[in-house]
C-alpha cells in the first residue's frame, strides 16, 4: 500500500506474512507400527513419516482456520478493514452451503469491515492453490481497491482404519497476500493439469473419511507431475522467446530444469512420495537431456517415453539413489513440518514452502533463490508454479519476519506437544466419528491442550450453529500447578471414564 491507500500497478504479489497452526497432540509412527502389527519401518521407512499431528474435539476445521487468521491479524498488526479479499482452501467440510469464510466474517464485522470478497475453494488438496490463485488474480485486475488479500486453508486428515490411516494429519495456515512481497508469485509461468478420476474423494456426507485407492492416487498424482512439469519448461522457454526483457519477478528460461531452483516442494502426503516426485523430475531432466547431468548419464534414457514409467519400481529404485543429492539439496529442507505432522491435504505444500524459508539461517541466504512448486488435489487438479524471494524496500514485511513466524510455529512444534499412544488416537477418532453431526453437542476431552490465543469450538446447538471462543491461560490457573496431570493420563482417564459410564448406562 502506498500514501494514499492505492497503487494502480501492483508489483511483486506475493507473500508478506504468514501464521501456522501447530495441533498440540500427536501419534509416534513407530507405536503406530507396532499397534497396527505392520512390519517395522514400514510407516518410519517405508512412508518416511516420523509423527502424526492429532485434533481433540474442541478443534474443528473453522476453530483451526480462526486461530491462524486471528493470530495473523494479531501478530502483524493488520487491521481488519486492511483486508478486501479473503479466500479460504479446505476440503474438511462441516456445510454444505455455508462456507468457512463466511464463518472467518466474525473477526471481521466487529470492526465494521463487511466489504470482504472471496468465498470457499473446494477440491481435496488443491483448495488451497486455488484460494491463492484468487487472491493473486484479485490483486492484479481492475477491481483491486488497494487492500492486503488474506487465504486461510487447513484440514483435519482423517483416514478410516487401515493402510490409509498413516497419512493423516492436521494442520492451517494463514497468509498475508500484497505487492511488494518477499517472497513472489512469478508472473507469466504456470501449468495446469486437471482431469476427471475416482483417486480419493468423499461422496459419504455422513463420513468423516474418504474412499480411497491409495495405489491409483500415487499414479494420477505422478502422472500430473510430468504433465505439468513438461507444461512449466515448455511455457518457460516459450517466455523466453517472447520477452524482450526480463522482468525480476518472470521466469523466463531458455530452458528450465532442476539446476533452475534453490528448492523444489511437493504436495506431500508422506515424506516418501515427495522423494519420489523428485527422482521422478530428474527423469524427466534425464530424457530431455539436460546439460547439467553428464551424457555418458542421460545416454541410457534417450527416447524412453516417460508416459510408459510410470509403474516401474526398479527404475524408481534406481532413480532415487541417483538423484539423492538433488533430493537432500532440495527438497528434504521443506519437509521437517510435513514429517512431523503428516499431510494436512490443503495447506501440505505451503508447510513445505516455510520449512524451506527457515532451513537458511539468515534472510540474505534467500535473496533471489528461486523455488519450483506442485500442488496436487485428487479429482484431481494439479498445478506448478514458482515463487521467488527477494530483498523488500520500503516494506515492512521482510523474509526475516516470515521466518520468525515459522520458526515460533517450529518451536511449538518441537517442544509444545504431547505424544498420545495409538490407542487413545483409535478411541478420539472413534468419538469424532459417533460425534459428528450430534447435536446439540459440548465439546468434553481435557482441554489442557489448549495454548493461550487459540480459539477453540465451545458448542453446537441443537439447530447445527457453532460457537466459538479465545482461550486465555490464567497465570494463577491450575494448569502450572506442579502438580497438575499430563495430558496423556487425563486423556486416558477421560476415556476410562466414558467407558464406565457407558458401561453403567447398557
Ligand atoms: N520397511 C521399509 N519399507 C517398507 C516396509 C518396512 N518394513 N514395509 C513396507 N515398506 C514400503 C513398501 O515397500 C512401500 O514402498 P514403495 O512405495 O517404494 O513400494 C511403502 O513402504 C508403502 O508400502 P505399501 O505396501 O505400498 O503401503 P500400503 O499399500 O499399505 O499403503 C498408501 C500406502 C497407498 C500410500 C496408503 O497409505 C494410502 O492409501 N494413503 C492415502 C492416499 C494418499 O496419500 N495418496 C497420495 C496422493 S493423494 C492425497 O494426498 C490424499
Amino acid at each position: 500500500m502506498n500514501g494514499t491507500g492505492y497503487l494502480h500497478r501492483p508489483s511483486s504479489v506475493g507473500i508478506l506474512a504468514c501464521e501456522l497452526y501447530i495441533p498440540s497432540l500427536y501419534v509416534d509412527q513407530s507405536a503406530l507400527e507396532t499397534y497396527d502389527n505392520v512390519s517395522k519401518g514400514k510407516y518410519t521407512i517405508g512412508l518416511g513419516q516420523q509423527r502424526m499431528s492429532i485434533c481433540s474435539d474442541h478443534e474443528d476445521i473453522c476453530s483451526l482456520c480462526l486461530t491462524v487468521l486471528s493470530r495473523l491479524l494479531d501478530e502483524t498488526g493488520v487491521h481488519p478493514q486492511q483486508i478486501g479479499r479473503l479466500d479460504v482452501g479446505t476440503e474438511t467440510l462441516i456445510d454444505k452451503a455455508k462456507s468457512i469464510k463466511t464463518v472467518l466474517m466474525q473477526l471481521f464485522v466487529d470492526h465494521n469491515n463487511t466489504a470482504v470478497e472471496g468465498a470457499d475453494n473446494i477440491n481435496a488438496c488443491y483448495g488451497g492453490t486455488a484460494a491463492i490463485f484468487n487472491a493473486i488474480h484479485w490483486i492484479e485486475s481492475s477491481f483491486w481497491d488497494g487492500r492486503y488479500a488474506v487465504v486461510v486453508m487447513g484440514d483435519i486428515a482423517v483416514y478410516a482404519k487401515g493402510n490409509a490411516r498413516p497419512t493423516g494429519g492436521a494442520g492451517a495456515c494463514a497468509l498475508l497476500i500484497g505487492p511488494n512481497a518477499p517472497v513472489v508469485f512469478e508472473s507469466g509461468c504456470r501449468a495446469t493439469h486437471m482431469a476427471h478420476v475416482y483417486d480419493f474423494y468423499k461422496p459419504n456426507l455422513n463420513s468423516l473419511y474418504p474412499v480411497v485407492d491409495g495405489h491409483l492416487s500415487v499414479q494420477c498424482f505422478t502422472s500430473a507431475l510430468d504433465t505439468c512439469y513438461t507444461q512449466f519448461c515448455t511455457k518457460s522457454q516459450m517466455n523466453h522467446e517472447s520477452h524482450t526483457h526480463t522482468h525480476t519477478s518472470t521466469l523466463t528460461s531458455r530452458e528450465v530444469n532442476l539446476s533452475t531452483f534453490a528448492a523444489v516442494l511437493f504436495h506431500t502426503p508422506y515424506v516418501k512420495l515427495a522423494q519420489k516426485s523428485l527422482a521422478r523430475l530428474y527423469l524427466n531432466d534425464l530424457i530431455r537431456a539436460c546439460p547439467y547431468i553428464a551424457n555418458a548419464t542421460t545416454e541410457k534414457y534417450k527416447n524412453l517415453d516417460i508416459r510408459t514409467l510410470v509403474n516401474d519400481k526398479d527404475l524408481e529404485r534406481d532413480l532415487v539413489e541417483q538423484s539423492k543429492e538433488l533430493f537432500e539439496q532440495k527438497t528434504l529442507p521443506g519437509l521437517y513440518f510435513s514429517q512431523n505432522m503428516g499431510n494436512m491435504y490443503t495447506p501440505s505444500l505451503y508447510y513445505s514452502l516455510f520449512a524451506f524459508l527457515i532451513s537458511q539461517p539468515t534472510e540474505e541466504q534467500l535473496y533471489g533463490r528461486r523455488i519450483l512448486l506442485f500442488s496436487y488435489g485428487s479429482g484431481l487438479a494439479s498445478s506448478m508454479y514458482s515463487v521467488v524471494c527477494r530483498k523488500v524496500h520500503e516494506c515492512r514485511f521482510t523474509l526475516a519476519q516470515l521466518q520468525r513466524s515459522i520458526q515460533r510455529a517450529r518451536n511449538r512444534l518441537d517442544n509444545e506437544r504431547t505424544a498420545l499412544t495409538p490407542d487413545l488416537l483409535d478411541k478420539l477418532l472413534l468419538e469424532r466419528e459417533e460425534n459428528d453431526h450430534t447435536v446439540p453437542f459440548i465439546p468434553k476431552q481435557p482441554n489442557e491442550t489448549l495454548k493461550s490465543g487459540d480459539i477453540y469450538l465451545k458448542s453446537i446447538d441443537k439447530n447445527h450453529r457453532r460457537y466459538y471462543d479465545k482461550f486465555i491461560a490464567n497465570d494463577n490457573s491450575e494448569r502450572n500447578d506442579d502438580n497438575a496431570k499430563p495430558i496423556q493420563q487425563l486423556y486416558t482417564e477421560y476415556f476410562q471414564n466414558r467407558q464406565t459410564s457407558s458401561d453403567t448406562n447398557e
